[in-house]
């Protein structure tokens, strides 16, 4: 399937017109629709659309990534503005979590779960369609669902937590999907913050397509915050997939952007707001 992604929302700009802010968000164009992907912290996503002359009311489905608010926050706005509309997530996207960190010897525990209840959602326009399982969004698109978590070097950020019987847990991020694509040149994967890991996100959509050439990878790859030994591991099997393209965003952060580009040289882009990949 042919068509092009475009950064809507994404903590930087350099393209005139567009505003940044913590978060992401990305506008799907393909011969069978268009998709919202993600919305972004709320404060962006109109207002970017329209910079961009992408035009709300083609949005077929939206389809979130997990429930983190930088990825959720704009759904009220959008909402609005479309009344009904198919919402494509996991169920986990309503669960409690939290980012514990240290200030001066201090723990901060910080929630970050979805900021609206589904039901007002709901009273928005919101037609969740939950499920946990991979599936097909349309013909040659699909979406991921929960990613198993193969790869050992690929250990998640500790600083984020959810609530589970009570108990506060490491989170495990079930919600945590991708969107594949499949064209001739290969497969094109649309990442949130790829909490699951990306090269296990790569793995799984290999594997649950047959497809194992990669056209593109594009999105939140959240290598702000992976250790030194994991940093290692994903460059050594990225560069074994031989990916034509790795376009990164927001949780991905300058240090290891700018170590991607310095690997990848020309296959490697920054996905600022306002920055497209045609496929
Ligand atoms: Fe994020
Ligand atoms: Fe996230």
């Amino acid at each position: 399937m042919r068509g092009k992604i475009t950064i809507i929302c994404e903590n930087s700009v350099t393209i005139r017109g567009g505003i940044g802010e913590h978060g992401f968000a990305a506008f799907l164009e393909t011969e069978r629709g268009n998709y919202l992907f993600d919305t972004g912290r709320g404060d962006g996503l109109i207002r970017n659309l329209l910079t961009f002359e992408k035009d709300p009311l083609s949005i077929q489905k939206i389809i979130l990534s997990h429930g983190h608010p930088d990825h959720t926050g704009g759904l009220p706005a959008i909402l609005e503005m479309l009344g009904e509309i198919e919402v494509y997530a996991h169920p986990g996207i309503f669960d409690n979590r939290f980012k514990i960190t240290k200030i001066e010897g201090e723990e901060k525990k910080q929630f970050v779960g979805i900021k609206y209840r589904r039901i007002y959602l709901e009273s928005l326009g919101a037609k969740f369609s939950l499920a946990k399982n991979f599936r097909e969004l349309a013909t040659d698109m699909y979406l991921t669902g929960e990613v198993p978590r193969r790869n050992p070097f690929e250990k998640g950020d500790f600083r984020l937590f959810a609530e589970a019987n009570g108990r506060t847990i490491p989170d495990p991020f079930p919600d945590d999907q991708s969107v594949i694509i499949k064209n001739p040149e290969g497969l094109v994967l649309l990442l949130g913050c790829a909490h699951s890991g990306i090269i296990n996100i790569v793995e799984y959509a290999i594997q649950k397509t047959g497809v194992d050439r990669i056209f593109a990878v594009l999105g939140g790859t959240h290598l702000d915050f992976a250790t030194p030994d994991q940093m290692e591991e994903t460059i050594k099997t990225l560069k074994k997939y031989r990916i034509e393209k790795i376009g990164v965003s927001h949780c991905t952060g300058a240090k290891a952007a700018s170590r991607l580009w310095a690997e990848f040289g020309d296959r490697f882009f920054f996905g600022h707001v306002g920055e497209c990949l045609e496929f």
